[in-house]
């Protein structure tokens, strides 16, 4: 059985989940949090070691100052609920991305959640939070470039070494992308990282997304060929 480790979500469809209930697309999001903690908790019981959540992407900006309100508001619901269970169940809370305009309260309870949580051990639930991949790769290419110019390293780097420079590094390779929601792109969601993962797209809404469905993908990724371009 091929080994998962990382699984990583693009978590999609909340406000179409709330529209086709004659609800305000906030209460999709609202539902949406309950899901996350159902599929950090069996993603966990399913032995996977990291499990990387899309939250807020750097675009997420452009929607209307309510929605990104009410999003921002939405890590302090989910921890106040769940983060003594997160605790009881050894999860390490991480985040990429960064907190440079996300409200100082929601930075703190994030910061927070980090730290309580940084020794365990039985899965990282990885959120990226205010996170766009190519912001990613040219802060990324920016770093290097400034060792490079103080004269702390040569400009000869692998791409194992650049790969310590973005927000990953550390955490081991994606296996596994899952978008929920019917839409076949990306969304500026790991680039990089995404090079040999294997991409499931279902038409499931985040808010309808349960246990079953996160089987249902790891039976499919069991289904596939991971060739990494050799032959066999
Ligand atoms: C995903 O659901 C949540 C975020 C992007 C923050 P959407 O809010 O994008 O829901 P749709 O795609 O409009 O249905
Ligand atoms: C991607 O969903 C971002 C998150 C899930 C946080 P979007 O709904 O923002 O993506 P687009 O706009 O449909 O590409
Ligand atoms: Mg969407």
């Amino acid at each position: 059985m091929e080994k998962i480790r990382h699984v990583a979500i693009i978590m999609d469809g909340n406000g179409r989940w709330a529209k086709a209930r004659g609800k305000i697309r906030t209460e999709g999001h609202f539902k949406g949090v309950e899901v996350v903690r159902d599929i950090a908790i069996a993603a966990k019981e399913r032995g996977i070691e990291v499990l990387t959540l899309y939250a807020f992407s750097t675009e997420n900006w452009k929607r209307s100052s309510e929605e990104v309100g009410y999003l921002m508001k939405l890590p302090a619901l989910f921890f106040s609920r769940y983060l003594k269970e997160l605790m009881e169940k050894n999860i390490r809370i991480t985040m990429i991305g960064s907190l440079d305009g996300v409200p100082k309260d929601t930075a703190q309870i994030l910061r927070k959640a980090m730290e309580q949580t940084r020794n365990n051990t039985a899965m990282t639930l990885n959120f990226a939070m205010n996170y766009g991949s190519r912001r990613e790769i040219t802060e990324a290419a920016r770093a290097y470039a400034a060792e490079v110019a103080s004269g702390k390293i040569a400009n000869d780097c692998t791409e194992e070494q650049f790969e310590q420079y973005l927000m990953t590094a550390g955490l081991p390779p994606v296996d596994l992308c899952i978008r929920t929601s019917k839409e076949y792109r990306l969304s500026n969601f790991l680039l990089w990282q995404l090079a040999y993962a294997e991409l499931i797209f279902v038409d499931v809404l985040w808010p309808d997304f349960t246990s079953d469905t996160l089987d249902e993908c790891l039976l499919e990724f069991q289904r596939r060929d991971r060739r990494f371009g050799g032959a066999k």
